[in-house]
């Protein structure tokens, strides 16, 4: 098991997820081979529910890091879990080229590129151009 994968499954126990019941956990790389995690943060106003991967590379980004390498997505599941779609963005804003894994309680896993998973993405360009 990765170092990341095992931080992740760590993690999983701070997932706070009352209102789903369906409880995420994140790990992140960055570039100076530091890892975060995260989880999955609910909110009785559901929609200000935020994702266990924003919220790694949130905590990544605020303790300095400037970019990621790798994610892993683990869920206390028989199936892996992809992330979502504002996920995929947030993932594209500071790993171009990240890796994500996709691991969970069964041998099954995935794994993508980021540009597997969002081969067109708006960004920084897309502004410059305005
Ligand atoms: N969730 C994540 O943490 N990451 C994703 O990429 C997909 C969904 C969480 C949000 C919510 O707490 C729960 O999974 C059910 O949608």
């Amino acid at each position: 098991m990765s170092s990341l994968t095992k931080h992740a499954k760590d993690a999983i126990r701070f997932s706070y997820a009352p209102y789903s019941n369906f409880k995420v956990a994140a790990a992140v790389l960055t570039e100076n081979n530091q890892i975060y995690t995260g989880v999955n943060v609910e909110n009785a106003s559901y929609s200000l529910t935020q994702c266990a991967e924003r919220s790694a590379i949130c905590s990544a980004i605020a303790n300095g890091a400037k970019s990621i390498t790798e994610v892993v997505i683990y869920t206390p599941t028989q199936h892996p879990t992809p992330p979502c779609g504002a996920c995929r963005q947030v993932i594209h804003e500071f790993g171009n080229n990240a890796i994500i894994h996709a691991v969970c309680d069964s041998d099954l896993q995935q794994r993508w590129t980021i540009s597997d998973l969002l081969p067109v993405s708006f960004n920084q360009e897309q502004l410059n151009k305005a």
